[in-house]
């Protein structure tokens, strides 16, 4: 996963944890390419659901703090990725096929919820931040 302009929301703090997601993402890959599976799957996804967590917390405070519209949406689509990153690093058995398609499934979630959710997010932060600020109601 390639990190352009493209995937910048315009929220400094959340861009870098997304680059930091590609980069945990890019190191997976690499292991993988190199012929480990099994224990680079587990370690990736303890390292994503560590990471994404803490990413989603700070995402979620962002918005809940500024009263986003579209929190409950949001988050709900952040947990059920939560889970399902859980659910898959609690697996011991994994051939080749589970980890490929883990890489797949893993690469179109955080490049659709960036492009699209998060994108929104970011948009809404910057028509809030072009209207005359204190007369813009929080939610
Ligand atoms: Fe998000
Ligand atoms: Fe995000």
């Amino acid at each position: 996963m390639e990190w352009d302009a493209a995937y910048a929301i315009g929220q400094s703090a959340v861009d870098g944890d997304h680059q930091r997601l590609f980069q945990l993402f890019n190191q997976f890959n690499a292991a993988i390419a190199a012929g480990e599976t099994r224990e680079s799957a587990n370690r990736f996804l303890r390292e994503l659901a560590d990471y994404s967590a803490y990413h989603f917390r700070r995402e979620e405070g962002l918005m809940h703090a500024i009263g986003y519209p579209d929190y409950a949406k949001h988050k709900k689509m952040h947990d059920t990725f939560a889970d399902f990153v859980r659910r898959q690093s609690d697996s011991e058995e994994r051939d080749l096929e589970e980890v490929q398609f883990l890489q797949s499934y893993v690469e179109m979630w955080l490049c659709g919820h960036i492009l699209v959710m998060d994108k929104w997010f970011g948009e809404w932060l910057d028509g809030r931040a072009g209207k005359s600020g204190a007369a813009e109601p929080i939610s």
